[in-house]
């Protein structure tokens, strides 16, 4: 199974509370995380773009960095793990993206592979004249597709002639195309965003659910596995997982109450009123509700609590669930969890066992 860290661009990574570390994001901060991730021999590092923040007293993502200028940075500084930017499709045109990343992967070394997010908050894009309407929730995927055809076009050809609705080419050129394969993640979790994915991209990250029931996401993986079916491509599920560890399970979860008890009220009323934005209903629709106000702290992520042993085995059990190619992490405190992943919860871990190894042959 492989394991990625979802690096915190943002302030305060995804706790959204005043009993939670605090911090502000920057690019030495998240070097000192990938470069201790790449030591532990994870696997990949991807970062996020988020434009507008929650506010409240944590000011929570209030301050973001952008995903593809860091991993630019990141990319000159690492030599083995892989790398993954998000591009903020509604901003930027694909042939520029499609340029971005093939500089990327010049700097890497064919390292570096790409996000594709449609956006669903209306105001990270309302606030500079870029939300195209509320008829996007409803049709964002339809934009997103041409998008795909067009970077896939232009990464294989380096040139593009593409017509649709929202894109057309006019002997779009773009060289140097990139090094090699450029992979496509995407996170749809509606059916319309696996359709996506099960056409366009090698990964979907998804997410789990509660509060150590590690394989609760397993209908999410059987439901891209229908939609793969369809298209006949190979593409896994990879599971979003906030780990909290400590010496004792008592002791991990007194932190996890603590950031619970110390949720900012405030960011969430806000992130609350946003989620119910997209009114429509049906499987087809944003599915971010934060219906559950006990881990709304940390977005409702699925969480996995407990000491170092608990944590090991219960992401083992993550990786029995067909369809899984890896998780994703984030940590409480990032450059602290990173370091406890590598040296207390890995070597525990069965389905890493291969890594003692690989680290072994690069000493
Ligand atoms: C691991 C992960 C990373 C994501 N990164 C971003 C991001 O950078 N920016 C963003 O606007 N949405 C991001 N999302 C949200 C997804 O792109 C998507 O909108 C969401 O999972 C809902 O799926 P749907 O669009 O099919 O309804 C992310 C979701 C996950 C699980």
């Amino acid at each position: 199974m492989n394991i990625g860290v979802f690096i915190p661009i943002g302030n305060n990574g995804w706790l959204i509370s005043e009993a939670a570390p605090q911090y502000k994001p920057s690019f030495d901060l998240n070097k000192e995380i990938v470069l201790k991730a790449e030591a532990h021999g994870l696997d990949f590092a991807l970062s996020m773009i988020k434009l507008r923040g929650f506010g409240g007293k944590t000011e929570f993502w209030d301050y973001n960095l952008e995903s593809l200028t860091l991993m630019a940075g990141l990319a000159a500084v690492t030599k083995r793990i892989k790398l993954f930017g998000t591009a903020a499709t509604l901003t930027l045109p694909p042939a520029i993206v499609a340029r971005m990343v093939s500089t990327i992967d010049s700097i890497s070394h064919g390292r570096f592979g790409l996000n594709l997010v449609t956006g669903w908050q209306r105001p990270e894009y309302s606030q500079m004249g870029l939300w195209p309407g509320d008829d996007y929730f409803a049709r964002r995927y339809a934009f997103l597709d041409e998008y795909a055809h067009i970077l896939r076009e232009l990464w294989a050809t380096g040139r593009s002639d593409f017509k649709g609705e929202f894109f057309q080419m006019e002997d779009c050129h773009m060289k140097p195309v990139p090094s090699r394969n450029i992979e496509v993640i995407c996170a749809g979790q509606s059916d319309a965003g696996m359709a996506f994915t099960a056409k366009w991209a090698d990964y979907n990250f998804i997410f789990g659910k509660g509060v150590n029931t590690p394989t609760a996401f397993a209908p999410t993986a059987a439901r891209l596995q229908t939609h793969t079916e369809k298209t006949g491509r190979d593409v896994s599920s990879y599971v979003l997982f906030m780990v909290i560890a400590d010496e004792t399970d008592e002791a991990a979860f007194a932190k996890w109450e603590s950031y619970k008890a110390g949720a900012d009220r405030e960011a969430l009323a806000w992130l609350t009123e946003q989620s119910n934005a997209d009114t429509r209903s049906g499987t087809d629709t944003n599915v971010r509700h934060m219906s559950d106000p006990t881990s709304a702290v940390n977005l409702n992520m699925a969480t996995i609590v407990g000491s170092y042993e608990s944590v090991a085995k219960m992401l083992d059990e993550v990786a029995t669930v067909p369809g899984t190619g890896g998780v994703l992490l984030t940590f409480d405190d990032f450059l602290k969890g990173v370091d406890d992943f590598g040296t207390r919860i890995q070597p525990l871990m069965k389905s890493r066992r291969h890594v003692a190894e690989s680290l072994k042959e690069i000493a």
